[in-house]
């Protein structure tokens, strides 16, 4: 067998950082057996009375001493051996017992041991040997025939090999010696190990060194180079015509891809019913599974549970092949570590009509995902085999443990739509909320907005410059009221308008302060209201009732319309009955705003509306 070589190689190599790239194919007879069988017919008579068996057993010392040998059925004879303490038995030894026993009988021998050592070199050959179990054994010379052409005249008798929990000890040297090489090849029975066997079985194999410290006396890069070369050129293909049962398992740490390769691709094993690379620690699926339907027809499990596989192998076409027995094909992927079914696993599942790929006891994380996956899944028609996947468990995050996947619902999962706050959908909603408001308050408030503006910091709105062109006047607003309101004008209005509260001061024209004396009150009035840009009209029901005031209020409403500007800015104050007022006041104020005394931003207004330059 090939796999050991790679074990042992595998489990040195980390020391060196070099990777293995074993592929082996070649043909090769066992001639060299026929005649060395011959020449043994010739000289030796062979045992055939089964008590002389028994007694020629016994003249072997040590394993007469650690076995007991008892002949069962037919010609077959058990030899069961408890190696204890420091005792220890040879392979040797047993060879030349055999070889002095006629060709008919076969031997089942089984090893255990309790802390004692074999010395049994791979591959365990011997004639006329039918089985081999060892257990617990920790194996010395384990390298020993490697190169040894003489082993591939032994007949090749093992129909079952067995090793459980075995640790293979050797030394640095004897593995550098043992390395392939292409002058040195390595013998076909150490590459292939027992070919007619019905079943091969390694569990949970071992390798340690004796003396590790010796290891940089050799030049192992060199010699792996050479391994490497041998097996890329001398492509040997094993041929396992009986072969059943394969086992490589439990080795943890060094079961790597070429260690599966070989027997995948390269080897041939017609037969092989059982595959098993459980617990090995693989990682991932290296292996493909297109075409192995036609390396392995009658292919039943494939065994790779307790690994560390996250991702399924491809097997696109492996149910597709009409198999003659309509049997399924396991494809055990059971803890391992896959996360999650896809809708890719079940459309991949739907079509493996022969093919059971098992995924259950994976840690699978039940989010709100899964929802959709197991919906998909009860929309799909599976082959029966798939029933299992409806039992699927989770077991993230560990408060649904145990929990079906397919019982798991909206709420459980905490995925109803409502709730799933995305805080930056939030913040934008907050944001654009918030300017959609104040772009509305800005928009209604907007007179109030550019005339604080205005009069508190001085900015204009630039659709409402004034014009340059305007022509110089001497006052800002000649200001119109009744004399019954001096008192306000002159204490409350003039010192707020000529002052720069609220605004720049205005320069003002009153009639008692400014009319010039010898002028008729008409002209006066006319030309206040010429040389002011506005002219304030102070109404109250006073102002209505007096006949100069209206009269200034008409010359201010004649100049008005003349200008085509805002000459007139009117302001009530107290209350008006607005009944039986001047009709051309009355329309005004229909037509004009209008500020009133108490308005909040009355002088801001005002200031603001005095501030208007109108074109003449
Ligand atoms: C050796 O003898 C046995 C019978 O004792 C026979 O079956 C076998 O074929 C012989 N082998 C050879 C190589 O002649
Ligand atoms: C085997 O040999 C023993 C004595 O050595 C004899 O008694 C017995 O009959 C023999 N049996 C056969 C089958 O030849
Ligand atoms: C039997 O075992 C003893 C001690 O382990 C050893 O010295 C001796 O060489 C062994 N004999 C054979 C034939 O293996
Ligand atoms: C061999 O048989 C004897 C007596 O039956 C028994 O005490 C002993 O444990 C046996 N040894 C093995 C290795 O089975
Ligand atoms: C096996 O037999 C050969 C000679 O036939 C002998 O040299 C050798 O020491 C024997 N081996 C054992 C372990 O008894
Ligand atoms: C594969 O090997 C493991 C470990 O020895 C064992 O538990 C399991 O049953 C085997 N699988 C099959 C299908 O034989
Ligand atoms: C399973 O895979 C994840 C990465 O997907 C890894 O972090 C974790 O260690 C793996 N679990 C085991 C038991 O190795």
């Amino acid at each position: 067998m090939r796999y050991y070589v790679t074990i042992t190689i595998l489990n040195i190599f980390p020391l060196f950082g070099l990777k293995l790239n074993i592929v082996t194919v070649t043909n090769e007879r066992n001639d060299n057996w026929v005649v060395k069988q011959q020449q043994m017919n010739n000289s030796i008579e062979k045992i055939t009375n089964f008590s002389d068996v028994m007694n020629e057993f016994e003249s072997h010392e040590n394993w007469s001493r650690l076995c007991n040998i008892s002949h069962l059925r037919h010609s077959y004879f058990d030899i069961v051996c408890v190696i204890q303490g420091d005792s220890s038995i040879k392979l040797s030894e047993f060879r030349n017992f055999t070889d002095k026993v006629s060709s008919n009988i076969r031997f089942d021998v089984s090893v255990t041991c309790e802390d004692g050592i074999i010395h049994f070199p791979w591959p365990f050959r011997a004639d006329k040997l039918n089985s081999i179990y060892i257990k617990d054994c920790r194996i010395k010379d384990y390298r020993a025939d490697y190169k040894n052409e003489l082993i591939n005249s032994i007949p090749d008798t093992i129909k079952y090999l067995q090793m459980d929990n075995v640790i293979i000890s050797q030394r640095v040297g004897d593995l550098y010696d043992s390395i392939p090489k292409a002058n040195s090849p390595i013998t076909r029975a150490a590459e292939c190990g027992p070919e007619n066997a019905f079943s091969i079985i390694q569990r949970g194999t071992n390798v340690t060194f004796e003396d590790l410290e010796n290891q940089h006396l050799f030049d192992f890069s060199t010699a792996l180079n050479q391994h490497n070369y041998y097996f890329n050129t001398q492509k040997r293909s094993c041929l396992y015509n009986n072969l059943e049962v394969y086992e490589m398992s439990g080795k943890k740490e060094n079961l790597r891809k070429n260690d599966i390769n070989k027997i995948l691709y390269t080897d041939v094993a017609v037969s092989l019913k059982i595959l098993n690379f459980s617990n090995n620690g693989m990682f991932d699926t290296y292996y493909k599974m297109q075409g192995w339907q036609r390396r392995f027809p009658v292919m039943e499990y494939i065994d790779f549970s307790k690994n560390n596989i996250q991702v399924l192998p491809m097997i696109p076409d492996y149910g597709l092949a009409v198999r003659k027995n309509k049997s399924v094909v396991t494809i055990d992927l059971r803890r391992n570590n896959i996360t999650s079914l896809t809708k890719h696993m079940i459309d991949s599942f739907s079509t493996h009509e022969f093919v059971k790929v098992d995924i259950s006891e994976n840690p699978f994380v039940c989010d709100c995902g899964v929802l959709e996956v197991m919906a998909y899944l009860t929309s799909k028609t599976m082959p029966k085999v798939y029933d299992y996947l409806g039992s699927l468990e989770c077991s993230k995050p560990s408060k649904f443990r145990g929990r079906k996947l397919l019982n798991m619902s909206a709420t459980d999962l905490n995925c109803i739509k409502e709730t799933i706050v995305n805080f930056q959908v939030v913040v934008f909603s907050i944001i654009t909320i918030t300017l959609i408001i104040i772009t509305l308050l800005t928009i209604y408030f907007r007179n109030m907005i550019k005339v604080i503006l205005f009069t508190r910091l001085n900015i204009k709105c630039p659709c409402e410059l004034r014009s340059v062109t305007a022509v110089e006047k001497e006052y800002d607003a000649f200001i119109a009221y009744s004399e019954k309101d001096v008192e306000w004008v002159i204490h409350t209005a003039l010192p707020k308008l000529e002052s720069d509260d609220a605004g720049k001061a205005c320069s003002l024209c009153l009639h008692h302060r400014d009319f010039i004396v010898g002028n008729t009150i008409a002209d006066n009035i006319y030309n206040s209201v010429e040389n002011s840009y506005h002219t304030i009209l102070l109404i109250t029901n006073d102002f209505l009732r007096s006949e100069w005031c209206m009269m200034e209020f008409r010359t201010a409403l004649r100049k008005s319309l003349h200008d085509k500007g805002r000459h007139l800015i009117i302001v009530l104050k107290g209350n008006i009955s607005l009944d039986n007022i001047d009709p051309d006041l009355k329309s005004c104020l229909n037509s004009q705003t209008y500020l009133k005394i108490g308005d909040v931003l009355f002088w801001d207004k005002l200031k603001y509306a005095i501030s208007f330059r109108h074109n003449t």
